[in-house]
């Protein structure tokens, strides 16, 4: 019998340079993909998947990510006011219930590996998961629930992967591959950030992980690996030492919103996607795209 994942992490921490200076007073997960910030994607999945604690690992100016999984009461009477009653049911669905959500913070910039080791004393002694809400998926269902499938049939420790051009390995954690199909197999090796030559596949960590409470202990006593930070994936090497690591290659497409191609391709796709506004896009697309491109073959 699994133990069941209730809690999910979410690192919020980084100071979103690449994103300068949107990101200066404002933070990065609060980046809309159409008109809904990245964080609240990365809340949607995990509530899908069954969590029932959201545990946020903030810091200094990101006061704003608490602020919004909070009511706003000006705006609800207002909205009620104005009985705009499809806007206040979306609200109060993007939100979690009372009690459902903690914030600490990560006082330092010390990596992934130290945000998640910020978060071990509300997690406690249980199995939880981790996103980082830079990897915006889409996939149905969704990625964390397609995991849990996997977690509740090997338990262990479960990880998302995805294949990618080899020029972008280097910027990612890559796994090696063992037996198993390719909705769970067993992970071999992982490496935080290897140069293409040292890379034992293409199949990167997307960002989304089931892990085992044990790797608390293992991050309190990490050194600093990759780019001088404290590493998530040094830590799970050791635990896969005693403890099994299943590698799920998901149904779905992720979008790198940690880079700006990454988030505006999503915002297009994302916009694609939506019903309301996805023919009156299109049409302004291809608009554009002509005019740019220069070539109508490319929209026609
Ligand atoms: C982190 C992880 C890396 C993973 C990536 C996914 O890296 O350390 O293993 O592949 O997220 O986005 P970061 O993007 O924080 O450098």
């Amino acid at each position: 019998m699994t133990k069941k994942v209730r809690t999910a992490v979410f690192p919020v921490a980084g100071l979103g340079t690449r994103f300068l200076p949107a990101t200066k007073a404002m933070p990065k997960e609060m980046l809309p993909v159409v008109d809904r910030p990245l964080i609240q994607y990365a809340v949607d999945e995990a509530r899908e998947a069954g969590i029932e604690h959201f545990v946020f690992v903030t810091g200094r100016n990101k006061g704003v990510i608490e602020d919004h999984f909070d009511r706003q009461v000006e705006l609800e009477i207002t909205l009620h006011q104005r009985q705009k009653n499809d806007m206040l049911q979306m609200l109060s669905e993007g939100l979690p219930k009372p009690g459902q959500t903690s914030f600490t913070r990560q006082q330092e910039p010390l990596g992934l590996g130290h945000a998640v080791w910020c978060a071990r004393d509300i997690v406690g002694n249980e199995p939880f998961a981790l996103l980082l809400p830079d990897m915006l998926m889409r996939s149905k269902p969704g990625v964390l629930s397609q995991m849990i499938d996997s977690y509740n049939e090997r338990g262990g420790n479960v990880i998302a992967v995805e294949e990618v051009d080899p020029k972008e390995i280097s910027s990612y954690g890559v796994v090696g591959r063992g037996k198993g199909e390719d909705n769970a197999f067993d992970i071999t090796e992982m490496i935080e950030k290897p140069s293409v030559e040292k890379a034992p596949s293409n199949l990167i960590i997307s960002g989304r992980y089931i892990l085992q409470p044990e790797i608390f202990d293992l991050l309190s006593k990490q050194s600093k690996g990759a780019g001088g930070e404290i590493q998530i994936t040094d830590a799970m090497v050791k635990l896969m030492e005693h403890d099994r690591f299943t590698g799920v290659k998901y149904d779905g497409h992720s979008f790198d919103c940690g880079s700006k191609v990454g988030f505006l391709t999503a915002n297009v796709v994302f916009a694609m996607d939506r019903e309301d506004i996805a023919e009156e896009f299109k049409s302004e697309l291809r608009k554009v795209v002509k005019e740019l491109f220069n070539d109508v073959s490319i929209v026609d």
